[in-house]
């Protein structure tokens, strides 16, 4: 709670020029930013910088790696990121900038962390109405990745002091930057439709009404598998599986088969997710190593041990599932 006693938060700033060039700043160096957008508070990090997007899932304290939501400027950056198809051109010029993300195809050369898509070859993309957000990203130079600025599987929040709440000034997790402005119009987080298949799909109802988005799309939208289920987090159906069989736990690869390490004391390893045995920096290369060794067609795939606290919980379990699959 905050009164009008407390120490002020030296990370809270106001959305004026000033305060926006300090969370670009932060932004640019790879840091945490909390900022206000028409939904709700989003917890941001550079798009494109695997290190810092892996940072907001240490901050949430995320059990799994769920895709992110990749929060752009202006349209033509949409266009550079992702195959920005018909269907797409048709939502984006009715109900961008809004609460509305869409689903689509990365492109190959895209500059997007694989992280922020959790491994998939798709990536939410979405253009924000609030004008202190799209100041942030304009002023930051790269596409922001943001999820709500709140803890794993708590309240979204609607208020910077929400945020402030959620994260004490001691944490070294968490924001650097809270940009405040106030509450947020709309509350509820944006709807989300994929447009990477034949038909599209609701995966999240939010913001803008479904009944508006197919009148404004002149198509129905299927609702079959929505999977932003809040009570399972890890129900998200379609996850990015190695086709190399996975081995967790393992001291040495099998034969044909290829080692991924963790820490100093691997050795033999084809790669290594953190030589130094940083979670953090084994988050940020998991997806990647993951489809390297993939795409070397060999037998196997074995990956030593990783301690299960922290960012090593949500490696675990995608490693679970990539192993089950
Ligand atoms: O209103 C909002 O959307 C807020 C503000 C900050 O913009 N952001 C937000 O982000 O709610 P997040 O990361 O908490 O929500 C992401 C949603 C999840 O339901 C996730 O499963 C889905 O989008 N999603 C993201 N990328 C996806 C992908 N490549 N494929 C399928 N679903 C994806
Ligand atoms: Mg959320």
């Amino acid at each position: 709670m905050t009164d009008s006693y407390s120490t002020p938060d030296i990370r809270r700033v106001t959305a004026d020029p000033m305060g926006i060039a300090r969370a670009a700043d932060a932004l640019s160096s790879g840091r945490l930013v909390a900022f206000p957008t028409e939904t709700v508070y989003g917890l941001g990090a550079d798009a494109g910088n695997d290190d810092a997007v892996a940072r907001i899932f240490e901050a949430k304290g995320r059990p799994h790696f769920n895709p992110l939501i990749v929060h752009v400027a202006g349209i033509s950056s949409a266009r550079d990121l992702v195959h920005f198809d018909r269907r797409a051109e048709i939502l984006a010029d009715r109900f961008w900038p809004g609460p509305l993300t869409l689903v689509l195809r990365r492109k190959s050369n895209a500059s997007l962390s694989l992280l922020v898509s959790a491994g998939l070859d798709t990536a939410a993309i979405r253009l924000p109405q609030h004008a202190a957000a799209r100041s942030i990203i304009e002023a930051a130079g790269s596409p922001v990745a943001a999820p709500s600025a709140n803890r794993s599987g708590l309240i979204s929040p609607t208020t910077a002091d929400h945020v402030c709440e959620a994260w004490s000034v001691e944490s070294e997790l968490g924001p650097e930057v809270i940009v405040d402005d106030g509450p947020c119009k709309i509350g509820l987080e944006s709807t989300v439709i994929d447009l990477s298949e034949t038909a599209p799909t609701l995966l999240r109802p939010g913001g803008i009404a479904l009944e508006e988005l197919e009148a404004g799309l002149g198509e129905g939208i299927r609702t079959s598998e929505i999977i932003d289920a809040p009570k399972s987090p890890g129900m998200l159906a379609r996850h990015y599986a190695p086709k190399t069989p996975l081995v967790m736990n393992a001291k040495t690869a099998g034969p044909n088969g290829l080692l991924l390490g963790f820490g100093p004391k691997t050795r033999n390893a084809d790669l290594n997710l953190s030589p130094s045995g940083s979670l953090r920096e084994a988050a940020a290369n998991l997806f990647a190593m993951l489809h390297k060794l993939d795409r070397r067609g060999m037998a196997e795939i074995a990956v030593t041990t990783i301690p299960d606290t922290g960012l090593g919980r949500a490696i675990n379990d995608r490693l679970h599932r990539a192993a089950a699959e």
